[in-house]
């Protein structure tokens, strides 16, 4: 059990926020086109991520097992098949995909925290930000390496099942991490681009709108809060009764999309002010535009080096909670213990893991659908695997689940919010879903 309100949400917030919020986030309303991407995302959160945010909490918090089981138990008690876990495993499958390039992106963090470690002791400064991450992205043993020792952290963790240590971390390096990024605005309103940024980020031009931007950013929502994946079931399994579920999952959800926003706020205005085009700006968004600002602000370094350090640190808690409900449900089903199953699917993640970093140098010219090898595991994760997920779960809790097990759960939730919330799961969320992926598929 979480001790108390505070500590699940830092769980959940640790699993939420990360590089999906700092890197991806805004590399994709780079690569989307910018105001047009961010409101169908807000809109994705607001729709589908919160409200399916709260269903999985439910789910974990009645069923108290690893997700296969609790879907399945909760489907059993409600009269229906336990092959509803099923959608457990798709979430485990997900997981394993998007570890594997969740722990390359992982190592760039460290390897950052790194280069600025140095340069506080005199290493020569990040001059040219673009060679130097293209650099990297062509040195596989480089990227190899640092991307093990980001998954050996990770698996580390979640063998030791140490969680709760990291837990109170959570708690000051999060708002740390904040601070930030509020610092990383100012920057950046000094700069005289903040107006233009925001105009970026927030202007829709709906010209730019297609069936793959609203697949991308349905796909971003379920990312950025841990959805579909078995991590939120995960921690709700552990959420002590008497504790309002909407109430800690609009916490997560918030906070989750502030840390996006601002991420944006801060990344833009340094992009603009330093002549780099906006659009596509890919997966080298904020390694090719922050160093930029850092070799420039007072004590710039020590900013690179806390923003890098705090990153990974974020990365690092959403990584765990990516390892962890495999590992739980291989370990609950009597098939191995903790230490050997997270260690085995660290390695299989690892292995994975190298596709993408072969991607970007050895096998650069494989790319499937035109995209490099880490883009296009990220699509089929993310863009679809996740979106999957997230209609079967919402068709789970709108048409299986017991009315007085929901009720239960969600006490304490205004009957028309109540009311709201089922149809959302029950017809809302699942047409969206569908809509989008068969577009986005065709
Ligand atoms: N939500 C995390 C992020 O935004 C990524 C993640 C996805 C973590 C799924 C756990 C499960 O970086
Ligand atoms: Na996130």
């Amino acid at each position: 059990m979480w001790s108390s309100r505070l500590a699940f949400i830092l769980a959940a917030t640790g699993s939420a926020v990360g590089l999906g919020n700092i890197w991806r986030f805004p590399y994709l309303a780079s690569d989307n086109g910018g105001g047009a991407f961010v409101l169908v995302y807000l809109a994705c959160i607001a729709v589908l991520g919160l409200p399916i945010l709260l269903s999985e909490i439910l789910i974990g918090r009645h069923g108290r097992q690893s997700p296969v089981n609790s879907l399945a138990s909760t489907a059993e008690e409600s009269g229906a098949s336990r092959v509803w876990g099923g959608a457990g495993l798709n979430g485990i499958l997900a997981g394993v995909l998007i570890l594997s390039f969740y722990s390359v992106v992982g190592g760039w963090t460290l390897r950052y925290a790194w280069l600025y470690l140095a340069q506080l002791f005199g290493a020569d400064p990040i001059s040219d930000p673009a060679a130097s991450f293209n650099g990297m992205l062509a040195s596989a043993g480089t990227l190899t390496f640092w991307h093990l020792l980001f998954m050996l952290l990770t698996v580390g963790v979640v063998a030791l099942g140490v969680e709760k240590g990291l837990e109170r971390s959570v708690k000051f390096l999060m708002p740390a991490l904040f601070v930030l990024l509020l610092v990383l605005v100012g920057y950046g309103a000094t700069t005289g681009h903040l107006g233009e940024a925001a105009a970026f980020l927030f202007k829709p031009d709906w010209s730019k709108v297609s069936a793959s931007v609203v697949a991308s950013a349905m796909g971003q929502a379920f990312f950025t809060l841990s959805l579909a994946m078995g991590s939120i079931i995960t921690y709700g399994a552990y959420l002590p009764n008497g504790i309002s579920i909407p109430r800690v999952g609009v916490t997560v959800a918030a906070a989750d999309t502030t840390v996006a926003l601002l991420a944006g706020l801060a990344i833009f205005p340094i992009v603009i002010a330093f002549g780099i085009d906006p659009a596509g700006g890919g997966p080298g968004l904020i390694f090719n535009s922050l160093p930029l600002a850092f070799n420039e602000m007072p004590f710039g370094t020590v900013y690179g080096l806390l923003f890098f350090v705090l990153l990974a640190f974020a990365a690092w808690t959403s990584s765990i909670s990516l390892l962890e409900p495999g590992t739980a449900w291989l370990v609950e089903q009597g098939i191995m213990s903790r230490r050997a199953a997270s260690f085995s699917l660290a390695g299989l993640c690892w292995m994975l893991g190298l596709l993408s970093v072969f991607g970007f140098n050895h096998l650069a010219d494989v790319r499937p659908f035109g995209q490099d090898i880490m883009t296009f595991i990220g699509l089929i994760s993310n863009d679809l695997m996740l979106p999957f997920g997230g209609l079967l779960i919402a068709l789970f809790t709108g048409w299986v689940v017991k009315e007085s097990i929901l009720r239960e759960q969600l006490a304490g939730l205004p009957q028309w919010l109540f009311t709201l919330w089922r149809w959302i799961m029950r017809i809302v969320a699942p047409l969206l879903v569908l809509m989008v992926l068969v577009n986005a598929l065709a």
